[in-house]
């Protein structure tokens, strides 16, 4: 099994799926979805809620029909992309060799702030993780009426598809307190 992640992530070391700070019929949901092995899993929370947690622990805890996996933030995705665009500012192909794993998370949604060339990347993966039906989670600080306010409707409509598995939770910030 092909494990893609990064060594910088050790406060999330111990994380797993039989310790998660979440209400008991959202880790339901979350068993649910892995059991069902397709669609979204999409997280929106506040910070310091616990979605990088819960992250880490479906990256290492998810094997189901799984044999590449990868997690990445969004901030490291894009940079990844616009550092590998050709001379015609072409991204596709590489979007899609960067995120055709089986399972697929993207941490931290719309935390870049939203430029043209963004939100059709953005589009770009949404879309084709959609199309796959592959696994996918996303986690966002944004709530839905964001999503609504901020990205086209085709994007809003591909991420909260009745289909796919939504947690919108809110609570202390385990940062803080
Ligand atoms: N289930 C958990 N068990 C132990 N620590 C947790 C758990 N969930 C979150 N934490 C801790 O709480 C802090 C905030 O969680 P994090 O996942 O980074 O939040 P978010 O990504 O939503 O901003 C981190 O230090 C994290 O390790
Ligand atoms: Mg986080």
């Amino acid at each position: 099994m092909s494990y893609s992640s990064h060594s910088s992530f050790n406060r999330f070391a111990e994380a797993t799926l039989a310790d998660l700070w979440l209400p008991e019929e959202s880790c339901e949901q979350v068993l649910d979805w892995m059991t069902g092995n397709k669609n979204f899993l999409v997280y929106l929370g506040n910070p310091g809620i616990g979605k990088t947690h819960l992250s880490r622990a479906v990256l290492k805890d998810y094997t189901k029909g799984i044999n590449h996996k990868r997690y990445w933030k969004e901030a490291d995705l894009l940079a990844r992309l616009r550092s590998g665009m050709d001379d015609r500012g072409d991204y596709i192909e590489n979007l899609k060799y960067l995120c055709d794993d089986d399972l697929i998370i993207i941490d931290d949604l719309g935390s870049c702030g939203l430029t043209d060339w963004r939100k059709e990347v953005l589009f770009a993966l949404i879309d084709f993780r959609y199309e796959s039906m592959k696994p996918t989670m996303f986690t966002s600080n944004l709530s839905r009426n964001d999503f609504k306010e901020n990205f086209e409707p085709r994007v809003f409509s591909r991420l909260f598809d009745k289909e796919n598995t939504i947690l919108e939770i809110s609570g202390k910030d385990r940062r803080l307190n």
